[in-house]
């Protein structure tokens, strides 16, 4: 389990009695080997005394926006971390966040923050409940925040139920789980096909497919940001990697994918084949563009290799092979055959049937199969999160 060596956190305190525990989570963390700067609200700084968390902290702590010190601070702050946390975060708090004002140090620092962020709600259930709250909280997520989730228990008000502040332990653990799953893949070496196949018919036209390449550019971003040495091969799509560290080699035909994911696969640990790769193509592509003369127009169609297959048979022990699945019928029975046939170790299966799912959402609905008989079904998410999700799996069997 990763620690938090040093580690430069951003630790947010709003003003809910939570705070109290403040002083619990300053000292797990800096015992863990992290860095801690503390921001404060006004309110915050009413729960909890500002001299106790920067006697733990070995650091000032900032409180007042309007001082010229945290004013000049807020954007630097928001550079220095490798998180921020906000912990306890009110509904008053959360809901700033949401929309984005910025009228303390927290919220400011918050907007400025580049580095991940998470946050820890504490209020009064029927605050929790309230339907602004939970919308704010989506927004947040949407956002790519992270939520620790709030804890079930007795609450200040003497009323039992949901909104107590995750335990400082729990938030420790949130944070050390998160490190240590953005290296899963450190050092490995992962291929990626992506996006649809062009085969020319002549100079000017091509067979192809409705694929947008937005699901294996999301996977290529996601594996990158966890450590691994991406080659991406994309067919024609509009779309690029974010991470510069993504090799990216753009093909146009199944044969140009099926030579450059050869090449990539012998030296990789892991292959992911995300592309729609068009099955067939023009026996001959005409060296002219073809003239409407006649009435029909017969094009004679050979069969593309089967990428996919061809790896399988290649693959090595030690190397992983991840392949999806499109079906319109009998999806399991249909994907699990294809797991075999193409000798992959898991397959993502998504079907058209789903609302959201499939070519150019930025949504996909995705179940994932493996060797072990085992079958995970996942809500419909965005395609950044459902990449999360596949890399999990993968991580977890490599
Ligand atoms: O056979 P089907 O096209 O449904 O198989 C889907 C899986 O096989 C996907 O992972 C796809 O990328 C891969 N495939 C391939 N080369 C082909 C056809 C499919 O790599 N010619």
């Amino acid at each position: 389990m990763a620690n938090l060596t040093g580690k430069k956190i951003l630790l947010g305190i709003t003003g809910s009695i939570a705070a109290y525990k403040a002083a619990f989570l300053v000292r797990l963390l800096i015992k863990a080997g992290a860095e801690v700067q503390v921001l404060m609200t006004k309110a915050g700084a009413g729960f909890i005394s500002p001299l106790t968390l920067s006697t733990l902290s070995k650091r000032p702590v900032y409180s007042d926006i309007s001082s010229e010190e945290s004013w000049n601070n807020h954007v630097e702050m928001g550079l220095w971390a490798d998180a921020m946390v906000v912990a306890p975060l009110t509904a008053a708090s959360l809901a700033k966040m949401a929309l984005g004002i910025s009228d303390n140090v927290i919220t400011a620092t918050y907007l400025s923050a580049r580095c991940p962020v998470f946050f820890a709600p504490a209020m009064d259930l029927d605050m929790w409940r309230h339907p602004s709250t939970r919308e704010n909280v989506r927004r947040l997520q949407a956002f790519g925040n992270h939520l620790i989730p709030v804890g079930h228990g007795e609450l200040a008000s003497g009323l039992v139920g949901e909104g107590r502040m995750a335990e400082p332990e729990e938030i420790v653990e949130h944070l050390r789980r998160f490190w240590a799953k953005a290296q899963s893949l450190a050092g490995r070496k992962i291929v990626i096909t992506a996006g649809p196949t062009y085969e020319p018919i002549d100079p000017v036209r091509f067979i192809g497919n409705r694929s947008s390449g937005k699901m294996g550019v999301a996977l290529a971003d996601a594996a990158a940001r966890r450590g691994a040495e991406v080659t991406l091969i994309l067919g024609p799509s509009g779309l690029s990697p974010r991470e510069d560290s993504v090799k990216l080699l753009r093909v146009q035909t199944a044969i140009e994918m099926h030579q450059a994911a050869r090449d990539a696969f012998q030296g990789a640990d892991i292959g992911i084949l995300a592309a729609a790769v068009a099955d067939y193509r023009p026996q001959e592509a005409a060296a002219q563009k073809i003239k409407k003369t006649g009435e029909t127009l017969h094009l004679e169609l050979v069969k593309n290799p089967d990428i996919a297959a061809n790896l399988g048979q290649e693959k090595k022990p030690g190397q992983l092979l991840v392949g999806f699945a499109l079906e319109t019928e009998n999806e399991l029975a249909n994907a699990r055959s294809k797991l075999e046939k193409k000798n992959f170790d898991l397959i993502v299966l998504n079907s058209l049937q789903d609302e959201g799912a499939g070519f150019n959402y930025d949504t996909n609905k995705i179940t994932i199969l493996g060797k072990d008989n085992k079958i995970r079904k996942f809500e419909l998410k965005s395609k950044t999160a459902v990449a999360g999700d596949i890399l999990d799996e993968v991580a977890a069997l490599s």
